[in-house]
């Protein structure tokens, strides 16, 4: 097999509560994550040389040992005990980095999903999805993709039944601007952890109350998303650019709701269609402009990645 290409889509947190703290230093968390119709796209070629390298589109990107691409490979090449596999991979980025949209992480899944089928190794999605949980909290999920609930860390999944609504989201992020997800837990900790659940009975309880929220069981009731982040209280007082999208996409009139994605500073609202979005863009664009940021429409997607036939 010579070249495999893989689309690797961004995902907004629809419902992101902090739970309370684990053994293992990292937040108990409970989650709804959604694909969205906004990906990267990674190209493998077959060396057959020892060599892994990466390249990508974007200057700023490191293409070494800390991009999760690179990581995901190694893994991948480690685990099949075949040290001459070998392969050349090109990353051509959209998903705007250190965004809150697990773009890098987005990218890693997709290394073991394309360098699984190039190299013939034959793991099953879930011999991946754990592959994926030893490099990263949100990456099961996008190996997954689509709605999903994600508890633990954000590594245990289970499947968000298809929304009935195509709904879109209006996504804004100032280029400029990136947060550091390890700083915006550690500060909510600071401010929280008084109120922080303890236990598995506590935490379950939580869980299963998204799981019953009407809005998780689209086939009982119709509706929308309420979005809440727990994050965005400790991330928004402290980053302008948060504040601004906010405040923009506040006014107006159709979203259905309006909230900050994972650790930001990416915001998005939600809309019942892609016109209505399209609309709401056009209606903000030259205010989105003048405030440095920029804006994409993506409907919510069923799927995470994807090799493309
Ligand atoms: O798993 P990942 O490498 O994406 O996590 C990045 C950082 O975010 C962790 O080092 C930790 O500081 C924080 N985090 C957390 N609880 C989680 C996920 C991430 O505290 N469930």
């Amino acid at each position: 097999m010579g070249t495999i290409t893989v689309t690797a889509p961004a995902k907004v947190n629809l419902h992101l509560e902090v739970l309370g703290l684990r053994p293992d230093g990292f937040h108990e968390l409970a989650m709804v994550m959604q694909s969205i119709d906004l990906a990267d796209r990674l190209h493998f070629t077959n060396t057959a040389d020892a060599r892994l390298t990466l390249s990508c589109d974007a200057p700023s990107l490191s293409v070494a040992g800390d991009n999760l691409v690179m990581q995901a490979a190694e893994l991948l090449r480690k685990r099949s005990g075949f040290t001459d596999l070998g392969a050349s991979i090109q990353l051509d980025k959209n998903i705007p980095v250190g965004a809150g949209l697990a773009g890098g992480s987005s990218d890693g899944a997709a290394a073991l999903v394309g360098l699984n089928a190039l190299w013939g190794l034959g793991h099953s999605s879930a011999e991946l999805e754990g592959m994926a949980a030893e490099l990263g909290s949100d990456m099961p999920f996008c190996v997954a993709g689509g709605g999903q609930f994600c508890f633990g860390r954000g590594e245990r999944l289970e499947p968000l039944p298809p929304l009935l609504e195509p709904l879109t989201v209006l996504l804004v992020k100032d280029p400029s601007v990136s947060v550091s997800t390890p700083w915006a837990y550690k500060r909510f900790r600071e401010q929280n952890s008084d109120h922080y659940l303890e236990g598995e009975q506590a935490f379950e309880q939580r869980r299963e109350a998204l799981r019953q929220a009407e809005w998780t069981q689209p086939l009982r009731g119709a509706d929308p998303p309420p979005l809440r982040n727990d994050l965005q209280s400790v991330v928004e007082p402290e980053t302008r650019a948060v504040q601004i999208a906010l405040q923009l996409l506040q006014t107006l009139k159709e979203p259905l709701a309006v909230a900050m994605s994972g650790s930001g500073p990416s915001c998005f609202a939600l809309f019942r269609n892609p016109e209505h979005c399209q609309q709401a863009q056009a209606e903000l664009l030259d205010r989105f402009h003048e405030a440095g940021l920029r804006s994409w429409c993506c409907p919510l997607r069923p799927d995470g990645v994807r090799i493309e036939a």
